[in-house]
């Protein structure tokens, strides 16, 4: 059941768009611009660099799914995975209460936990903002909260040091031409006004915001939508911001989703992942990963100049699950010591090991081992020469044996000194490079 949920989320997220335009047929013509037609260069395209090198560096980000349904405590989905009624599901507006302070929490828990960034959902599918527009009383301010969310949360982002970050999704179930305008036309213009009118009051309302986190494109193309157009609005409205790719136009980086896949090309990417198997709150939902799991994920990012963008869903109060605030805790005692090996990290080409994994600054290679053998390491096929190693957490030089093959680092405890993973510096005399053919091929056979 869940596999056939997911297939036709994904369904929706990469076909919709099109299915929906073909079966609309003549009545989406419009005079938007197209993303493949467009001459010329995108909006932000000039000046990217520039705008991503804090979030390159910042590589750990907090990414929290907080609305109605948080409220209901059956997963974001809930209104559309149990064909919840408008009329059933809008009055749960009336009943959310979040804590004043929660954000500060979410925001203390992001620092705590080595993040650099956070990433709230201004506006998920179900509809409802959480912040304070002019565009429709289905929001925080006119509903149970009676204040504005978001600017709580900005502010709270903002004096724990944090860079925020607004999700919104243009998936919407709520709103009466949510799916209409798909097929009539006077609909998707007034939906697409409506859009652009939120999002213009988010990147007009809150001072400096820096990164803008789309999401759901369904029911329309970027044609339908008006992406440059809305695109060219942001950049004007917050010229140093950052921009994803889920408006069906490139924006500045990719956002493979629960998995981590690197982008190739120097093209920037951020792995977005749940703690759990889901993003807004779900009371039952019981399979957390373990700190452990994280640290190697986020490794995982770091060797690849990826980002991760880790998910908390709190409860209708704004209360951050325990097993969530655990094991954030947990990863930010490792970041204290290891973050240095993360953050700004440069491509890493090491990567074969069965007990570890591999992160580079310079001439630098941290070897994170997470099953700890004892005693001693090894890396196969380093062609680089080692010209020292020491342990992170304690500080300790490590000696190490270094021939054509192999370089092995011995005398260590036989109790990992780390928890959960281990980290190696290993100082070498260039940039490190692993040639594994290089062993298979070359290590002498029996009797040569
Ligand atoms: C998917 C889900 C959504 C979640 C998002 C996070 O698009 O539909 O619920 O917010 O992923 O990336």
């Amino acid at each position: 059941m869940q596999n056939s949920n997911w297939s036709r989320r994904s369904v929706l997220k990469t076909t919709g768009a099109s299915l929906l335009a073909m079966a609309a047929g003549s009545s989406t013509a419009h005079a938007a611009q197209s993303a493949n037609d467009h001459p010329g260069p995108l909006p932000g395209d000039a000046n990217r660099e520039e705008r991503m090198r804090w979030w390159k560096a910042a590589r750990f980000g907090m990414f929290i799914h907080f609305g109605l349904y948080s409220t209901i405590g059956r997963h974001e989905w809930v209104m559309e995975d149990e064909g919840i009624p408008v009329s059933e599901y809008a009055p749960h507006a009336a009943a959310f209460h979040p804590r004043v302070g929660s954000p500060r929490e979410w925001a203390r828990l992001a620092r705590l936990a080595g993040m650099r960034y956070m990433v709230l959902t201004t506006k998920h599918h179900e509809g409802f903002c959480n912040f304070d527009t002019k565009l429709t009383t289905y929001c925080a301010p006119r509903q149970g909260p009676g204040r504005d969310v978001v600017r709580e949360y900005v502010e709270a982002a903002r004096a724990e040091g944090l860079r925020v970050g607004f999700y919104y999704s243009l998936m919407d179930w709520h709103h009466p031409d949510g799916a209409l305008c798909a097929t009539s036309e006077e609909s998707r213009k007034r939906f697409v006004d409506y859009t652009h009118g939120l999002i213009r009051e988010l990147l007009t309302n809150y001072g400096k915001i820096d990164v803008l986190w789309y999401d759901v494109a369904w029911p329309l193309d970027a044609d339908g939508w008006q992406s440059v157009k809305m695109n060219e609005m942001v950049f004007q409205l917050q010229p140093e911001i950052i921009v994803n790719n889920r408006n069906k136009l490139p924006g500045d980086f990719s956002t493979p989703e629960q998995h981590i896949t690197a982008e190739t090309g120097g093209r920037a990417w951020e792995a977005c992942m749940t703690l759990n198997d889901s993003w807004g709150y779900q009371a039952a939902d019981d399979n957390w990963k373990t700190a452990k799991t994280i640290i190697r994920n986020l490794i995982t990012c770091a060797r690849d100049s990826g980002n991760y963008l880790l998910n908390i869903g709190p409860r209708e109060d704004g209360s951050i699950p325990e097993p969530s605030s655990r094991v954030l805790h947990q990863v930010g005692e490792w970041m204290a010591i290891n973050g240095h090996s993360i953050y700004d990290s440069d491509p890493c080409q090491v990567r074969r090991s069965n007990y570890a994994s591999f992160t580079r600054t310079g001439n630098t290679l941290y070897m994170h081992v997470h099953f700890w053998p004892g005693r001693y390491v090894a890396i196969a096929g380093l062609m680089t020469k080692v010209k020292s190693a020491r342990l992170v957490k304690t500080g300790q030089t490590v000696p190490f044996v270094q021939d054509d093959f192999r370089v092995r680092f011995t005398d260590l405890p036989l109790e990992a000194p780390d928890d959960p993973v281990t980290t190696i510096a290993i100082e070498c005399d260039a940039e490190p490079r692993q040639d594994t053919d290089y062993v298979r091929k070359n290590k002498p056979r029996m009797g040569v």
